[in-house]
């Protein structure tokens, strides 16, 4: 299995920070955000890892994970999104030579989770795999991917609707992903959202259709941390545990 991180965008939401660097080498209490990521691959086995970044300040990778052998990657790869704000979907796409027909782990640069996926990973066959996360607070509902599930069968979702104004469930889809080497043609298959991007949640959907979407609940702390509050949010977690 191989891994995929993206780390491409802008990082609008929390300027002026991302005007100094991406916002995936931002701190996160003792450590650059991508680190997070990296450890969750990593630790679930997955040790080959490209890295899709974008923007002014791609170079400043390199500087950081150097070839990610301290991290325990055995083979660091970057990859350039011409677009930053084409889409997760559309940053992904770049990952095809990557993947070379075989299943990939995909997980977004800004998220970070103490939830070790390695027996998920190691059991993954083919489809999709998602990982779910109950919110509590309803009002952050809306910034995220929401399941809709089936009346009469509260396990079987019936659809992903991405930052919905009435969310259906407290069930987020969280930036972590297990794909078989279909994603790319179900990539293709789909055209920008209304905000112009190529959205995860329609290649969800598209798997969904096929009847090819698993999910599972993540186990332990999540939180991507792509706002002011939730970076703050993330920060206090990982200082509270002594970092990763
Ligand atoms: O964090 C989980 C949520 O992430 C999911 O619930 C949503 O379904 C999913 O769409 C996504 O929502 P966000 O609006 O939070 O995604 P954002 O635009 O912040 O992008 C998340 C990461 O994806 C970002 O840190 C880098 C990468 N990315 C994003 C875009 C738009 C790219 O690499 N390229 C891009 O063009």
């Amino acid at each position: 299995m191989k891994g995929i991180i993206l780390a491409g965008g802008l990082g609008t939401r929390l300027y002026p920070l991302t005007h100094a660097t991406n916002k995936h080498l931002l701190p996160v209490y003792n450590r650059p955000m991508i680190f997070y990521p990296v450890k969750t691959l990593v630790s679930a086995g997955v040790t080959e890892i490209l890295i899709v970044t974008s923007g002014p300040h791609a170079g400043h990778f390199l500087r950081v994970l150097k070839n990610g052998k301290e991290l325990g990657v055995a083979h660091l790869e970057y990859a350039y999104q011409e677009k930053p704000d084409g889409g997760i979907a559309d940053a992904l796409l770049l990952a095809e030579d990557f993947a070379d027909k075989g299943p990939i782990t995909v997980i977004l640069g800004d998220n970070t989770t103490d939830a070790n996926i390695a027996s998920i990973v190691k059991k993954f066959k083919s489809g999709a795999m998602i990982f779910l996360k109950k919110i509590s607070e309803r009002g952050l509902l809306k910034r995220f991917g929401v399941a809709v599930f089936d009346e009469n069968n509260p396990q079987k979702i019936k659809k992903i609707e991405e930052k919905p104004k009435n969310p259906q469930s407290q069930y987020v889809a969280t930036g972590l992903y297990i794909y078989d080497k279909f994603v790319f043609d179900h990539i293709r298959a789909c055209r920008p959202s209304n905000r112009g991007e190529i959205e995860i949640t329609d290649v969800n959907n598209l798997y969904l259709k096929k009847g090819a979407l698993n999910w599972e609940e993540l186990k332990g702390f999540w939180s991507d941390a792509g706002t002011v509050e939730t970076l703050y949010k993330a920060n206090a977690f990982w200082a509270g545990k002594g970092g990763i």
